[in-house]
């Protein structure tokens, strides 16, 4: 990749954006033909996508230029409606870039499957008997889905969890067989989900209960990914405040979402603006990372911050995000959306485990632009530059009056729609005469 050509990259034309991605080796010829004509989703294949489909959502297709992740470089992409996510996260990529960029570790990938047995006659024994016969248990489960086993992959570890009655809701006993499955590129949903079908007969057998259901979690523990950078004090000067003050007042940020479920879950938000953005890009199941990704902020019992933020021994700004990221590179609509196919060519990962890698990083590098904005000068400056825009394009302006109307709106005293309509209106008036 010549970065070269992507420096300002902001600032060009549509046109000169997906030409300056072809010029630095990011996109082929054809791939910037297939971006001028805008990656949609064939008719065919939306119809098939879903029951009684009608039409086609759209979003903003972008990209994040500059992310070094584990010593590559990414230009990322990014589906999002809200205006200053890419602009955020290529941002922070590049003072974090500047320090060396983000590092990362990715776990074995193992979805989690369940199943909830019932009117047991005894409990004990129950879980006794499942143990007894785990491997059996796990045979059975991978002879449910012989071709990921053929593959390398398939069940390989079985546990029990017992649930106890909950006076409460008037709950009964339940005995969980929880398998964790090796779903390679995929993200497993249906590979998981025949597996614990394939077992059900034979627990009730084992047990003498009775399966209440059995099906994936989300909370998905055994697939994690994390990213961490390391920041220099000197990066992070903003206006008036020093680099140390802003290193400070960041990780001071941090600690109030660790110890405010209140502030957690908007500083979270925040994180999951760029995960959910490339997870969507990437045609992976978005709500399923989102679901895991609150879950697991709320490990120990209470919702907290996902990501930290320290000080160094040297003084350095230390960030560092971990979440559960079961994404796939093969299965549901990924094979079928232009998008997702095009994301695939474009982020170049050769595994699951490298596109996890791009997400954790993004997720971290909102999250230190969100906090080192709201630490400093605060969001709305940035959110309402980038707002203008839309209330431009809100109130009807076209072609050369959306940039007229925006640069206006950012000058004026209330930056509204009434604002926007009448600027837009004397821009009108002055063009004719
Ligand atoms: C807005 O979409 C996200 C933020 O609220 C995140 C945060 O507060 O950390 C800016």
């Amino acid at each position: 990749m010549d970065t070269s050509y992507l420096k300002q990259f902001y600032k060009k034309t549509r046109n000169e954006k997906i030409q300056a991605l072809q010029q630095a080796g990011v996109i082929s010829a054809a791939d910037a033909q297939m971006l001028k004509e805008g990656l949609s989703l064939p008719d065919e294949a939306a119809e098939n996508m879903i029951e009684n489909q009608l039409a086609k959502y759209e979003l903003p297709y972008g990209v994040a230029p500059g992310f070094l992740i584990d010593g590559k470089e990414y230009v990322v992409p990014m589906a999002m409606e809200e205006p200053s996510v890419i602009a955020a996260a290529s941002a922070a990529a590049k003072v974090i870039g500047a320090a060396g960029g983000f590092h990362t570790t990715i776990s074995k990938r193992r979805m989690i499957g369940q199943i909830a047995l019932k009117d047991l006659p005894d409990l004990a024994a129950a879980e006794k008997m499942v143990l007894a016969n785990k491997a059996a248990i796990l045979q059975l489960a991978n002879r449910a889905h012989p071709s990921i086993v053929k593959r390398g992959g398939g069940a390989k570890a079985l546990e029990v969890r017992l649930l106890p009655a909950d006076a409460t809701i008037d709950s009964p006993d339940f005995l969980v067989v929880q398998l964790q499955i090796e779903t390679l590129e995929a993200m497993g949903a249906n590979i998981v989900n025949t597996m614990m079908e394939g077992i059900r007969d034979e627990l009730e057998e084992l047990t003498g209960g009775t399966v209440l259901m059995g099906i994936l979690s989300n909370y998905a523990i055994e697939c994690l990914a994390t990213a961490t950078c390391r920041i220099p004090a000197h990066l992070l000067k903003r206006g008036q405040f020093s680099g140390a003050d802003v290193r400070d007042r960041l990780i001071e940020a941090f600690q109030f979402a660790y110890v405010d479920p209140y502030r957690a879950v908007t500083h979270n938000k925040g994180i999951m603006n760029g995960i959910d953005a490339v997870v969507l890009a990437s045609g992976n199941d978005w709500r399923a990372i989102e679901a895991g990704a609150h879950a697991y902020a709320a490990k120990d019992g209470q919702y907290r911050s996902l990501a930290t933020w320290s000080k160094a021994d040297n003084g350095d700004l230390l960030g560092e995000l971990t979440l559960p990221l079961p994404v796939g590179t093969v299965g549901g609509s990924i094979g079928i959306h232009p998008a997702a196919q095009f994301t695939k060519r474009l982020l170049n990962y050769v595994s699951a485990q490298e596109l996890e890698a791009v997400i954790v990083s993004v997720g971290l590098a909102q999250n230190f632009s969100a906090l080192k904005a709201l630490v400093t000068e605060g969001i709305q400056k940035g959110h309402m530059g980038l707002h203008a825009r839309s209330l431009a394009i809100n109130v009807g302006a076209q072609g050369k009056e959306i940039d007229q109307v925006t640069q206006q709106l950012k000058k004026a005293k209330n930056m509204n729609t009434a604002t926007a309509e009448q600027l837009l209106a004397a821009i009108r008036q002055s063009a004719q005469h």
